[in-house]
């Protein structure tokens, strides 16, 4: 299994590299579009209901749960390292599956998204498993691929929630999603679409990085990364081999430490913690 994971990752390190040589990919020639402010006013709306979203963990929306606040302190930092450096492009990766990144991301974006003043976008890059239109309650006909491959145009794809969140969702799972990820043309529809909407900050639910090269094939398309963690599943040696794959030139920001076990006299106990690695 890791010589397996080994091989893929060489696999994928020679084709990102092959990609980084060739250039940036030449833009598909495209019909006039609206762009900034118009481009937001033609996503189609979408809105949610706070029963499903409650069920599903999502706190950040209505936050009458005081374990927002920890999501808040998140967002701040993230929202400081990024501006400071000029960064728009953030992943959410875990180790393996189920640690919670489709938890963090959501609550995550939803967090930036009451910021007036900010536009996010959040993108579903779990292409075999996307789960993030699932935990938001919300029913998507159309497919990433769709999206991704040009066949659909980002405003048809797109949905808007507020004024000031956009979102990249799939419905079904994604067939030869390694080989969909390290195409050009899904590098150049991301940034035409990052371009045209001009978001503050973007936001990329990624498979986990040690199952398969899908995440790490990502990484040259994000600035920075976050690792979350599952408290009592998440070894040591998982987080360390994550990190040395970040090497490759990707920043790493910390790990959030989610799943952490309630204790009833811990007003934070709603289970993530958050350490930051680099200043
Ligand atoms: N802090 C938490 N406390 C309790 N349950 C949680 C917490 N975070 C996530 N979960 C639950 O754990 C499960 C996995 O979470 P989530 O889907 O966010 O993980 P994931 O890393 O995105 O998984 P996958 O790798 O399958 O995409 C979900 O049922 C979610 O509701
Ligand atoms: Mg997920």
């Amino acid at each position: 299994m890791v010589e397996r994971l080994k091989e893929a990752i060489e696999k994928a390190r020679a084709q990102r590299a092959q990609l980084l040589a060739g250039g940036p990919a030449a833009p598909a020639p495209a019909p006039p579009r609206p762009e900034g402010a118009s481009a937001w006013t033609a996503l189609q709306p979408i809105e949610l209901s706070p029963g499903r979203l409650q069920r599903n963990r999502i706190i950040t929306l209505d936050r009458s749960d005081p374990a927002h606040t920890t999501f808040d302190v998140l967002r701040s930092r993230i929202l400081k390292a990024f501006q400071d450096r000029g960064w728009k492009r953030l992943a959410i990766t875990s180790p393996t599956k189920g640690c919670g990144k489709t938890f963090v991301a959501v609550n995550l974006a939803l967090s930036f998204a009451r910021q007036p003043d900010l536009k996010t976008l959040l993108v579903d890059m779990d292409l075999r498993a996307p789960s993030v239109a699932r935990a938001l309650g919300l029913e998507m006909r159309s497919s990433m691929r769709d999206f991704l491959t040009g066949s659909l145009a980002p405003e048809a794809h797109l949905r808007r929630l507020g004024d000031n969140l956009a979102l990249a969702l799939g419905g079904a799972r994604v067939g030869n999603a390694a080989e969909l990820i390290l195409e050009k043309r899904t590098a150049t529809i991301l940034a035409q679409t990052i371009d045209r909407m001009s978001p503050d900050i973007v936001i990329y639910d990624l498979p986990p990085m040690l199952v398969n090269d899908d995440a790490f094939a990502f990484l040259p398309q994000v600035d920075a990364v976050l690792l979350v963690a599952a408290a009592g599943e998440t070894r040591a040696g998982q987080i360390a081999a994550c990190e040395r794959l970040f090497q490759d030139g990707t920043a790493f920001l910390g790990v959030v430490l989610n799943k952490v076990e309630e204790r009833p006299d811990d007003a934070y106990a709603y289970g993530y913690g958050y350490g930051q690695d680099q200043g």
